[in-house]
């Protein structure tokens, strides 16, 4: 009697496994994850910032939002940004915007917290080092505060099956974040010096929270380091320098590359750490860092035009980025055809960078294990 009951199961859990590995095989992750929850800033908020803000500025003016949604949608993109890409690989709906949500029913498929302009420390860190925190005060702490809202609205108390369930069927991104913790001291004039000190805090406030979500009983996380910021227009713009020996040979800054390098190596360190302690987590590495600078340096492998350090959208100069006058902006100009750029306002990528970042997230080679094969191995 139980063994006619363990083989139905044996033939259920293959038939899973043989779908999911046909469905991963063609492409698809449907069935891997039920249920995204993401964290981060402009790069991975999908509307919550433009929830709030009471003046949410360019990014609620087209052209933001033209190529995909076909109006401004609170994403800092033309179209669709990273966990949009993901999503559609599982096969669930476009997140709700954490701030524009209110029912369990709103968070089926998960929620994102992230918040355009976040850090990952709190305000208080930057007022002791007298810098201007102008941006959200929703950091990284704060939005893991609002996921534990939505569980206890998802799941009953931790330790019951309903919430082991919850979170054996969710797939948890934490960032990027911590970009702003740097761009925000290096734009208002701090030396990379002083920046630089700022890794450990950073990196470790990124770490706690990893940590506290594995607490919470998280299985798969998915945490990215940042991005070759010397490669981005707009810092390409702010720091431009005649002294060539400081560009890389695909023409990006190297000194905001080697800073984001010091902070990558540093979030690994403590992500192994992190595996060692807990063997039954995937605690997966996003390498942002590797896909920006595959990005800039070969463009045309992935279809994209000559251009890689020109933003679309921007208001003129070498990189079509201009501080003053912005994407959104009516001075702004767009290039004809987004899909050929890799930087949409020169802060952000486009809708097409940002699928190529998201397949090499899923389906490698931009994290090992591809998140797509942590589902496989989890079933
Ligand atoms: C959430 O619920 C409140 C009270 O029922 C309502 O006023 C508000 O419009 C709702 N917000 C959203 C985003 O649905
Ligand atoms: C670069 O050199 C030119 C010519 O000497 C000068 O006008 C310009 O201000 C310099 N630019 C920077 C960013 O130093
Ligand atoms: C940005 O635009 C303003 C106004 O047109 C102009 O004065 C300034 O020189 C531009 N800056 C750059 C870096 O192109």
């Amino acid at each position: 009697m139980a063994s006619a009951a363990s083989r139905v199961l044996v033939v259920a859990v293959r038939l899973l496994v043989a779908a999911c590995a046909v469905l991963g095989g063609s492409g698809g992750g449907g069935g891997c994850f039920t249920r995204l929850f993401s964290f981060g800033d402009s790069v991975t908020d999908n509307g919550n910032w433009m929830h709030y803000a009471r003046w949410p500025g360019t990014v609620a003016r087209l052209p933001y939002g033209e190529t995909f949604f076909r109006r401004p949608n609170g994403r800092f993109c033309d179209g669709r940004i990273i966990i949009d890409h993901i999503a559609d690989a599982l096969g669930i709906p476009f997140l709700t915007p954490y701030l524009a949500g209110n029912t369990s029913e709103d968070y089926a498929h998960g929620a994102n917290f992230a918040v355009g302009g976040a850090t990952a420390l709190g305000h208080g860190y930057f007022r002791r080092k007298k810098l201007v925190t102008g941006f959200t005060p929703y950091s990284l702490r704060w939005q893991m505060s609002w996921l534990k809202r939505v569980l206890n609205m998802l799941a009953p108390q931790q330790g019951d099956p309903g919430w082991s369930d919850l979170m054996a069927s969710s797939l948890f991104l934490v960032g990027e974040i911590g970009g702003n913790d740097y761009n925000q001291a290096l734009f208002q004039g701090r030396p990379v010096d002083e920046v630089k000190t700022y890794v450990p805090d950073v990196v470790a406030g990124i770490t706690a929270s990893v940590a506290e979500l594995i607490g919470l009983g998280v299985r798969t996380v998915v945490v990215p380091g940042n991005f070759p910021t010397g490669c981005n227009p707009g810092y390409l713009t702010r720091f431009r320098t005649n002294d060539t020996a400081q560009y890389d040979a695909a023409g990006c800054l190297r000194w905001p590359n080697a800073l984001t390098e010091l902070h990558n190596r540093a979030l690994q360190a403590e992500l192994a750490e992190l595996r060692r302690r807990h063997p039954g987590v995937a605690v997966v590495y996003a390498d942002y860092f590797a896909a920006g600078m595959d990005l800039a340096a070969d463009p045309r492998k992935h279809g994209f035009g000559g251009a890689p350090l020109v933003s679309c959208c921007g208001g003129g100069g070498p990189y079509n980025s201009n501080l003053t006058v912005r994407c959104g902006m009516r001075a702004s100009t767009t290039c004809p055809d987004p899909y050929q750029a890799v930087s949409w306002d020169g802060f952000h990528f486009t809708d097409h960078a940002y699928k190529v970042i998201a397949d090499g997230v899923l389906r490698g080679p931009y994290a090992a294990p591809p998140v797509l094969e942590t589902c496989r191995s989890r079933l």
